[in-house]
């Protein structure tokens, strides 16, 4: 229907007849000259309809906003004056010659390049919204990332295979979302978390080397980079170790980000503990754009009179961190008040601080702080010292169990990086190791694995997996990007002995282990490789390339917050014969009952 896609023609095309195809981007009438804006996903292109033609410019009159139309007209060279250098085609424009209205279209529900859209209505109008440039080029770049990633792990010998989504139960941490089975009365099919599972069968089956861009299903609290399903390029090989995979990895998305948007990444990427990350910045996906730290203080803080600090001072689950913020002297009293009830999202209880007004000239008595008098002379010393604080600065403090002052602080330290421009420019990747094997969950009073069952503990800690489980480090890595999680992974269990010993510290009984997982352990029994490997959030990935906001705007047709779809309403009810077919009877909530 079209000799050129809308972008194309320029200069070299002048007096060259083309047919073109498109959506009405807008539609001016200048006085006996009618100018129509010619859009389709290439960009832009200007028709210009005058009234020698009659008939011709009777149907450009009746042409409306997003119309489809297609056009015939000869290149010319835009008259001097007129020339747009913010489009490519901005140069020229088409004398049109012949126009066909191909579809008319309906009032729209907003202006397509109206900025303050609800995301209600965007997400309603979906396939509006995705004509905005912005979402175009989103859906762009996504579809160049998928590329760059499969061009890497096609040349690099990986086998792209599929895996059931009609499955099992695969332990993620989040709820599954269950099929009800017509064919089975009362059971039930899950969606894949991931394809965790299969993708370490594929190892024991001996493809090698295998990757997957997959659909993954979970039912957990949304957040602003969580759906409910959710893509994954998943990856596994064999006969490797943790180095082998990290360094392929960060390979690959090193040249995502040289191809995509001409970005390169340090070559290595760092590499830091669990540990560290936990001490310097509360979390375990530090955001290394931000300068600031956390630095302990709990030795300092051992019995004094301030309960508040003395307490988690002593507890050795507790922590008592610094915090120092270089300028921060500045911040009012109502900022802080804000700063404090930031912290109090996370679960803190307060947020003390100490302003630096003069320290140098007035010791002491140059601080300014609520908590100055329950603290020894000794012990604000060793905070002035160990901070490195300066006059102008403040300290602020973190005063709880371990879990709280990491959450806390940790989300402290971006937010005031954020609001004070402290963040630095650019990219900052690094790979988090060393993680705990388990972590203890107060309450379901057990351990829990840190990454999933599966992960392979460090050789050298298997001899104590039952004596000090909490003390157990796992071969597991996370890569972080700008403070996002955007993949992780592990060296499994490849042999059965291990694999039930870390069952049974998860308190899954043998009974449960065989009903569950039964398939595994008998197939780590047929000949497992040493294999490992890992997944990478690609929404999450492609949200963090674009700068997008929300892990929403980079996927076609996303979920709510409350997973629903507003464009086709789904979830919706069905009709009582297919509830029957699946031998399913619905009880709704008392309130929600008619
Ligand atoms: P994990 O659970 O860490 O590992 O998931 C891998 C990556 O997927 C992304 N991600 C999500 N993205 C959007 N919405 C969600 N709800 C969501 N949940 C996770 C994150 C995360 O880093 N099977 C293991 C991988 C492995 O061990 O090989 C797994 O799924 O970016
Ligand atoms: P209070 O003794 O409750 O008046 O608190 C004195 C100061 O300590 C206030 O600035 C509180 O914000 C702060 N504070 C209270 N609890 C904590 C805590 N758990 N961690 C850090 N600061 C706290």
């Amino acid at each position: 229907m079209r000799t050129h896609y809308c972008a194309e023609p320029g200069v070299a095309e002048i007096d060259e007849t083309v047919e073109l195809c498109g959506w009405v981007n807008r539609r001016r009438d200048h006085g006996g000259v009618i100018f129509i804006d010619l859009r389709d996903r290439t960009g832009i292109i200007q028709v210009v309809y005058d009234p020698d033609l009659p008939e011709v410019f009777a149907t450009a009159e009746r042409v409306r906003n997003e119309y489809v139309l297609r056009v015939k007209g000869r290149v010319r060279r835009r008259p001097e004056g007129t020339v747009n250098p913010d489009i490519p085609t901005g140069e020229i424009e088409v004398l049109g010659q012949e126009l066909e209205i191909l579809n008319a279209s309906d009032p729209l529900p907003f202006m397509l390049d109206e900025e303050e859209v609800s995301e209600e209505v965007r997400l309603r109008y979906r396939y509006l919204d995705l004509r905005r440039p912005r979402m175009l080029a989103n859906m762009q770049l996504r579809s160049q990332v998928t590329r760059l990633l499969r061009d890497y792990l096609d040349s690099h010998g990986f086998m792209d295979m599929e895996t059931p989504m009609l499955t099992k139960a695969t332990p993620e941490g989040a709820r599954d979302y269950l099929v009800p089975s017509r064919t089975h009365a009362g059971r039930f099919f899950a969606l894949p978390q991931s394809p965790q599972l299969f993708k370490q069968l594929l190892m024991m089956s001996g493809m090698d080397a295998y990757y997957q861009i997959v659909r993954c299903f979970r039912d957990e609290d949304l957040r602003a980079d969580r759906q409910p399903e959710f893509t994954q390029l998943d990856v596994e090989m064999s006969f490797i170790d943790e180095h082998l995979i990290t360094n392929m990895m960060e390979e690959m998305i090193r040249r995502v980000f040289k191809g995509a948007l001409g970005v390169e990444l340090p070559d290595p990427f760092p590499r830091m503990s669990y540990e560290e990350a936990m001490r310097r910045f509360g979390s375990d996906r530090p955001d290394l754009r931000c300068p600031l730290e956390l630095v302990d203080v709990a030795d300092l803080m051992q019995g004094v009179e301030f309960k508040v600090f003395a307490g988690p001072a002593a507890d050795p689950r507790g922590r008592v961190a610094a915090l120092r913020v270089p300028g921060g002297g500045k911040l009012t009293r109502k900022e802080i008040d804000d700063y404090t009830k930031f912290v109090g999202i996370y679960g803190a209880k307060g947020l003390a601080y100490i302003k630096v007004n003069d320290w140098g000239g007035k010791g002491r008595e140059g601080l300014q702080s609520p908590i100055l008098k329950f603290l020894p002379d000794e012990a604000v010393a060793g905070i002035m010292e160990r901070t490195g604080a300066e006059d102008g600065d403040l300290i602020f403090f973190g005063a709880d169990k371990a879990t709280v002052v990491n959450e806390a602080l940790g989300a402290l330290r971006v937010k005031l990086g954020e609001d004070l421009g402290l963040m630095e420019e650019g990219w900052a990747p690094l790979w988090v190791v060393d993680f705990p094997m388990f972590e203890w969950d107060e309450k379901e009073n057990r351990w829990i694995a840190l990454h999933h069952p599966f992960t392979a503990p460090r050789e050298e800690d298997l001899e104590k997996l039952e004596s000090d489980p909490g003390a157990c480090l796992s071969r597991a890595y996370d890569m972080v990007i700008n403070g996002s999680e955007v993949g992780g992974g592990s060296i499994r269990i490849h042999r059965r002995e291990v694999q039930e010993r870390v069952f049974r510290l998860l308190g899954i009984s043998e009974e449960e282990a065989q009903e569950k997982f039964g398939f595994l352990l008998k197939a780590l029994g047929y000949g497992c490789p040493p294999h490992g490997g890992l997944a990478f959030g690609l929404d999450r990935l492609v949200m963090l390339m674009a700068g997008a906001s929300s892990i929403r705007d980079v996927i076609a047709f996303p979920k709510t917050q409350t997973a629903t779809c507003l464009l086709t309403e789904a979830p919706s009810e069905v009709s009582p014969e297919q509830l029957r077919e699946l031998h399913i009877r619905v009880r709704l909530p008392q309130k929600e009952q008619p």
